[in-house]
C-alpha cells in the first residue's frame, strides 16, 4: 500500500469522504481549499485524508477515513502520521485536528498518533448540522479539538 497525494485529473473518492464528514457542502470546500491524500493498494483506493492550511503556519487533517472493509488494520494510523510527516515537510509548524465527543476510537487514535486535547468547540455539531447525529450510544454535540507542534 502506498499513500500518494490525489493527481489533479483523479476524482476524490466521495463515498469514503462522506464516511468522515456526512456533511456533502462542507466535503466539498475542504476539497477545494484543501490538498486530498489516498492510500491506495494495487489501483483500489482503501482510505483518504484531506490537509487544509487553515491560519499562517498551522494546517488541520479533515475528513480521514477507511473503507469499512479494512478498518481496524492500521491503515488509518499510517493516514495520520503520513499527514504529520507531510505538514512538517511542508513547513507548518502546528498541526491540528478535532473529532466529536463521542468518537472514542478516534480520539484513541489521534493521541497514539501525538496530538493532545487542546480545548472543546462547544455545540459545534449542534450548528452546524441540522439533523442530530448519534454514535457509541452518545448525541455528537460538542467537538474535541487536538493538536501537536511539528
Ligand atoms: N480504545 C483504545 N484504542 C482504540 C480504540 C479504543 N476504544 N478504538 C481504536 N483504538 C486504536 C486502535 O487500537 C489502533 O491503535 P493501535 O494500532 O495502537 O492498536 C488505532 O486506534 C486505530 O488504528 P487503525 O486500524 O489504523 O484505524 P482504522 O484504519 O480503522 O482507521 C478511522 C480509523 C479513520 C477513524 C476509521 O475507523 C474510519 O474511517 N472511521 C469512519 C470515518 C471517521 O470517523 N473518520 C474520522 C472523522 S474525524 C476527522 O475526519 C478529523
Ligand atoms: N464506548 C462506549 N461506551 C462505553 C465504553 C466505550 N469504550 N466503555 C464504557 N462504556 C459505557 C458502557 O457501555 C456503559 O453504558 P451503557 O449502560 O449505556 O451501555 C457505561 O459506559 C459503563 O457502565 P457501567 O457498567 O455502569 O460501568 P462500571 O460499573 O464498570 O463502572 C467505572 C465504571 C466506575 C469507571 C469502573 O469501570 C471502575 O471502577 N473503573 C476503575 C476506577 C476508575 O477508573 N474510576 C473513575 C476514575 S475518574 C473519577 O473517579 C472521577
Amino acid at each position: 500500500m502506498k499513500i500518494v497525494k490525489l493527481a489533479s485529473h483523479e476524482q476524490p473518492p466521495m463515498d469514503l469522504l462522506l464516511l468522515a464528514d456526512p456533511s456533502p457542502s462542507l466535503v466539498e470546500e475542504y476539497i477545494q481549499r484543501g490538498q486530498c491524500y489516498v492510500a491506495k493498494a494495487e489501483e483500489l483506493i482503501l482510505g483518504v485524508y484531506v490537509l487544509l492550511p487553515t491560519r499562517p503556519e498551522t494546517v488541520e487533517i479533515v475528513n480521514v477515513a477507511v473503507d469499512e472493509r479494512h478498518q481496524g488494520q492500521g491503515i488509518g494510523k499510517k493516514l495520520v502520521n503520513h499527514a504529520i510527516e507531510t505538514a512538517r515537510q511542508l513547513g507548518y509548524k502546528t498541526i491540528e485536528i478535532g473529532t466529536g465527543n463521542s468518537s472514542i476510537g478516534q480520539l484513541a487514535l489521534y493521541q497514539k498518533c501525538g496530538f493532545r486535547m487542546t480545548w472543546i468547540d462547544k455545540d459545534f455539531f449542534i450548528r452546524h448540522y441540522e439533523e442530530p447525529i448519534y454514535e457509541n450510544g452518545m448525541q455528537v454535540i460538542d467537538m474535541v479539538r487536538l493538536s501537536q507542534d511539528l
